[in-house]
Parts: C-alpha cells; structure tokens; sequence
C-alpha cells in the first residue's frame, strides 16, 4: 500500500485527496494544514485527520508520498523536508518562486532519492497532449513559433486566492503555458523578453501586477508570443481564458481550451472549466489524472511526468521574464545567478 500525505487543504489539496479516494493501493494519510477554517472545511469534506503542520504530518502519520498543495511561495520547507526524508513529491506548479529556493528544492531532491513530479497539469490535458503527439511525430514539421494566452477574471486574484499579493499573473499562470510550449517545442528557454504592467488590481486592494507579456526565444530558434493577465471581466463566460496556436514547417495547432465547444450563461452562474467535476463516480480533468499517473507511477515505477529538474528550468525562465520587464531589456537565461554563485542578473 502506497500511503500520500497531503501539505495545504485548500482547493488543489482537496482535489488531489478526492482524485486518489478510489485509487487502487494508495491511501491518503492525511493533511497538513495551519489554517484552522480550512482543516475544519477539509475534515469535513473528506473525514480524513488535518494536522497543523508539515513536520506533524510527516512525523506522526510518515507518508511514503508527498504533495504539496501550498500557495506558490510556500511549496519549499515542505518540499526539501520531503525531500530529505527519502519521501516521493508532487509539487504544485510553480516549483518555486525564487530561484534560491527552486535550487534548494532540487537539491534536495537529487540528493534525497525520492522520486519528484512538478505538476504542469496540461501533460494531463486532452488536447495539450494531441497536440502534443503531432508534433512529436513531426506530423506539422520543425516548429517555428507558437503563442499562448491564459488568463484569469478579477475572480481568482481578488476572491479564489487569499495570497494572490504573493505571486501574480507570471507565477500563478505563465508556468502552465510556458511548460506546455516547452514540451510542444522540445527545446529549452534561451531567452525572453517581457512587459509586466500593474495598477489594475493594485488599486483593488491586491498588491500584485495585472498582465505579463512574454516573448521568448527557444534555443532550437523557435520563438513564442505568451500572454497572462488576470483582469479579464467576470460578467464573462468563464474565470478562464486558454487558447494556443503552433506554427510548423509542415502545418499547425490551435485549440481554444476555455469553451471547448460547452458555452452556457445564466444570470447568475458562469460556465464550468469543462475538464472538472465527475462523470458517474469518477472525478475528472487533468489535475485528477495527473495525480493519478503520480500515485500508479510510484507503484509501478512507470514515467512520473516532468521532474524536479523541469520544474527548475521553468522557474528560472520565469525569474528571466521578470527580470527582462524590470531591466527593459531582453535577458538570457544564462545571465541568472547559478546555484551558489551569486554573480549574474539578479
Ligand atoms: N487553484 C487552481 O486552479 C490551481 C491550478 C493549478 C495549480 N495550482 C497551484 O496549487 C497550489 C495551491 O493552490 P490552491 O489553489 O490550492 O491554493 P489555496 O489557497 O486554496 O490552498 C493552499 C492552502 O495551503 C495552506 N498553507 C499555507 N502555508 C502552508 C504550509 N506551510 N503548510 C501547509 N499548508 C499551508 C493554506 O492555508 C491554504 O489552505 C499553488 O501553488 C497553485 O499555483 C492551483
């Protein structure tokens, strides 16, 4: 039996504990949790034990598999106890929000010899992943450029989020898109160049940026045009906006992921993200099936997804968009400061 603990009960812990609840093999311990409202919501939700805190969750219930649902800047001390324990991780999307902690983090892991998914939940998404084969089949040819928009309504960062002051729309959002073209293009960042404009929701009382803009240049040469805001209205038919287009020598991709073809307006409700919910007993969507692939893939030792060194690579091209929107200037992933040295663009 595969037992999991589960680090912040929030919306993706709860969803995590209810995609494993028929997993065959697995059982989830636990959470741990320091608000008291959420452990309250969670014990409620799910009957299983909450306690305050990581250290307890690890010490008292010593889960074989970690994941960790806590906000972006938070996934470290749980991630490198984990870690150090031997223990095997999914962590949520952003590894990090620093680079020094995405480097503690993967050293941890590295030396710890646990096993470690990042979850970019699009690997689990239908239409990421058609794509995705096309392209590696090479059916649309070598890819020249792409471009992605995902974005939120006023809903997430001022109502959905408690911590959004504490990322913003390059940390919350920009991680998905950047990962899935990454995949797509099978190259890593080179370079990016980006405007970050703020403002909007500063003036709602939430102390972070509105929109990123990012132009990135891959090292195959391909290029790509990422848009993340998350000031998009809430009258609208949805709290997400997703769509991406793929350009390659030999043809193309694009997907409209928000609507997906199911629109529905009430005066009341808006639409569903249609990859969400349960059909018949079982829950469904991407982050529901990534967390399966996760618990199957530590049983079977099958491929986990994309690892703690993805994760790294990722944060650090996050960490170039934002120093190239405060420089004004294009900025080499290379230029960021490596682990223990802290010369480089800051
Ligand atoms: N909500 C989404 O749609 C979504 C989608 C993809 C990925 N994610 C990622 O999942 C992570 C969690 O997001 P969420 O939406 O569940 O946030 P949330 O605010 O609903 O839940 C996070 C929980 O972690 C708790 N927490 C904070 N510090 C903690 C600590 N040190 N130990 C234990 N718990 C702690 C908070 O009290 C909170 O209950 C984030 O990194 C986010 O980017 C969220």
């Amino acid at each position: 039996m595969l037992t999991i603990g589960i680090v912040g009960a929030g919306l993706r812990g709860r969803l995590f504990a209810e995609a494993l609840r028929d997993q065959p093999g697995v059982t989830v311990v636990g959470f741990a949790e320091p608000s008291d409202r959420v452990a309250e919501q969670a014990r409620a939700a799910t009957g299983l034990p909450v306690l305050p805190s990581h250290t307890e969750l690890f010490s008292d219930l010593d889960p074989d598999a970690v994941i960790i649902a806590t906000p972006d800047f938070a996934h470290r001390d749980a991630a490198i106890d984990a870690a150090r324990g031997g223990r095997h991780i999914l962590v949520e999307k952003p590894l990090a929000t620093t680079l020094e902690d995405a480097h503690a983090i993967a050293e941890e892991v590295r030396a710890g010899g646990g096993r470690c998914l990042v979850g970019f939940e699009n690997r689990w998404n239908p239409h990421v992943v058609k794509a995705h084969g096309s392209i590696a089949r090479g059916e649309l040819g070598a890819p020249i450029t792409s471009s992605a928009v995902l974005s939120n309504s006023y809903f997430v960062p001022t109502q959905m989020l408690s911590w959004a002051g504490r990322s913003s729309p390059a940390w919350f959002l920009m991680p998905h898109t950047l990962d899935m073209l990454t995949w797509f293009i099978d190259s890593p960042v080179a370079s990016v160049s980006a405007v970050v404009t703020d403002g909007i929701l500063a003036a709602r009382g939430v102390a972070t940026s509105d929109v990123v803009h990012a132009l990135v240049t891959f090292e195959s040469g391909a290029t790509a045009n990422l848009t993340s805001a998350w000031v998009l209205p809430d009258g609208g038919q949805g709290i997400v906006d997703f769509r991406f287009e793929l350009i390659g020598t030999a043809g193309s991709v694009s997907a409209d992921l928000a609507h997906q073809g199911l629109t529905f307006v009430t005066d009341r409700s808006r639409s569903e993200w249609p990859l969400s919910g349960a059909i018949g007993r079982a829950p469904v969507g991407p982050a529901v099936w990534m967390v399966q692939q996760f618990a199957a893939a530590l049983q079977d030792g099958g491929d986990l997804g994309p690892d703690v060194e993805h994760g790294l690579a990722i944060t650090r091209a996050i960490r170039a968009v934002e120093v190239s929107a405060q420089l004004g200037r294009s900025v080499r992933v290379d230029e960021l400061p490596a682990p223990g040295n802290a010369q480089g663009t800051p």
